[in-house]
């Protein structure tokens, strides 16, 4: 039952219930997720639905009221696991501007690795490399205000991955971009994921959701529906009742099947220009 989640870079959640304060309701209700090491996941869900409770579960920020979170095998509510723990589950949140902890990009990227303990030649080697994977070299001697907010989200990335984590969690990282800074995180996250990292991107941009090996909607602290992208965002009727808005490529690809074109379902923007493409070819 628990294949291949006691191997880092996994995440399991069993019959998870988390309330903030006794008595206070259940912002999550028995919660149970297994990725596996090196899946892609999409968690989304409305305002207050329990996400950014759900992947502070992730590294160890909070732990379960009830139930249990293991992370690569190790349990988040063993003190002796959570450096472990963190180590290899690096956290990115939503606002770009809260999370600089140096001026220069460079020393920013550093203080994850530093804290590891790692040699001074190491650490450069680890940011270095970081800042390269998100793009940014040539910014390293700059100060991290004279960014933009897309900039600034990516050195934020590059600050966990210096540290090498197997698990990048990614909460609302778009949140205060615009498309392009947006979708530029999410091609990051995708190349970290085709590398091998597992990745869990928390967002409320269904088109971000698309690329996903699965998509996970959370309601009132509950899954309500989970699946491959295609299967869950075929279901329009589930995610409207959700209030959730469909993909601008899932709308218009319904649209056009409901006038008799034959496009595919479940497909991103690019695949859906290029099944029009095709039709339009063949006329
Ligand atoms: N630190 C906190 N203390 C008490 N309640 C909280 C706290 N953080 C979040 N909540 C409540 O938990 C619920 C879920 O919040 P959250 O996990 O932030 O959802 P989401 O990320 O999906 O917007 C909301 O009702 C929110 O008000
Ligand atoms: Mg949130």
């Amino acid at each position: 039952m628990n294949d291949g989640l006691d191997t880092p870079g996994s995440v399991s959640f069993s019959h998870v219930t988390f309330t903030y304060k006794a008595d206070a309701p259940r912002v999550l209700d028995d919660i149970c997720l297994d990725i596996e090491a090196g899946q892609f996941v999409a968690v989304l869900g409305a305002n207050g639905s329990g996400k950014s409770t759900l992947a502070k579960h992730i590294n160890a920020l909070l732990v379960p009221t009830s139930g249990q979170v293991t992370v690569g095998g190790l349990d988040t509510r063993d003190e002796a696991s959570v450096f472990a723990i963190r180590e290899g589950a690096g956290m990115v949140f939503q606002n770009p501007d809260n999370q600089a902890v140096a001026s220069v990009v460079r020393d920013d990227v550093a203080f994850g690795p530093e804290n590891l303990g790692l040699a001074p030649d190491e650490i450069r080697t680890w940011v270095d490399e970081a800042l390269s994977t998100v793009a940014m070299s040539d910014r390293a001697l700059d100060e991290v205000e004279s960014l933009s907010g897309g900039q600034k989200q990516r050195i934020a990335i590059a600050g966990v991955l210096a540290m090498r984590p197997r698990i990048l969690i990614l909460d609302e990282p778009g949140a205060m971009l615009d498309a392009r800074g947006r979708r530029g995180i999410t091609r990051v996250a995708h190349e970290l994921n085709d590398a091998g990292m597992t990745v869990v991107l928390i967002t409320h941009f269904m088109e971000d959701a698309l690329g996903a090996d699965r998509v996970v909607v959370l309601e009132g602290g509950r899954i309500a529906l989970e699946g491959t992208p295609e299967e869950v965002f075929t279901d329009s009727r589930a995610l409207r009742a959700l209030r959730l808005e469909l993909p601008f490529s899932i709308q218009l690809a319904e649209d056009l099947r409901a006038r008799g074109l034959e496009v595919g379902m479940g497909l991103s923007e690019d695949r859906l220009e290029e099944e029009l493409c095709q039709l339009l070819s063949n006329r």
